[in-house]
């Protein structure tokens, strides 16, 4: 039994915290890792994304797809980050699921096939229940949803596997050493 902590809720008060909360996760990252995003329109998964992504050494900026289901970016030691936007797959998760196999979706989350992808991956799915049945066992899942005043979310993180709640226990490490008198802010 794990004796990590599974579920954390954090406020952000404006999108440069989501921001920086996503660098934190992507300088904890280690390949194999799937993070997937939960949270309506505007929610804040890009702007997490984008965190993620910069944290993993990433200078390219990072947008949602437009046309395209998958992207992928690399830093310079050839660390990747694989992002994928669901929305286009639809609300019928169905229908989803049987069209995301047109794409490989299924095996892009291994975390074997992660690790193993030149330089290694970590892969963020927004939109991810709509392909909930996909999403590998051990993932951290990210809820955004929308706070009391509008620039403000709240994000609750779960971590499912030993990979997952050891980034999480990263993030939480350093977020409160933040947070504590004499930090970095
Ligand atoms: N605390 C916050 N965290 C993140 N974004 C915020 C916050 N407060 C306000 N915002 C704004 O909300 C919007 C979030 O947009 P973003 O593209 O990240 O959302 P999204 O969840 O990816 O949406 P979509 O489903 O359309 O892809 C931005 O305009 C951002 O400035
Ligand atoms: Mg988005």
């Amino acid at each position: 039994m794990s004796i990590l902590p599974a579920l954390w809720t954090q406020i952000t008060a404006s999108p440069a915290q989501t921001y920086r909360l996503g660098y934190t996760l992507g300088r904890h990252a280690w390949p194999g890792q799937v993070i997937a995003l939960q949270g309506d329109l505007g929610a804040g998964k890009t702007t997490l994304t984008q965190g993620i992504a910069a944290g993993l050494g990433i200078r390219t900026r990072v947008t949602s797809p437009t046309f395209t289901l998958v992207n992928e970016y690399a830093n310079q030691s050839g660390l990747r980050l694989v992002h994928i936007d669901a929305y286009r797959l639809g609300d019928e998760t169905d229908r989803a699921v049987a069209e995301s196999a047109t794409f490989g979706l299924e095996e892009i989350l291994d975390k074997e096939a992660l690790e193993e992808m030149n330089g290694g991956a970590v892969a963020v799915i927004e939109w991810a229940e709509r392909v909930a049945p996909l999403l590998p066992d051990d993932c951290l899942l990210i809820a955004l949803s929308a706070g009391d005043d509008p620039d403000q979310r709240a994000v609750t993180i779960h971590a499912s596997g030993p990979l997952s709640q050891t980034l999480l226990a990263a993030l939480r490490a350093e977020m409160q050493a933040w947070d504590a008198p004499g930090g970095q802010e």
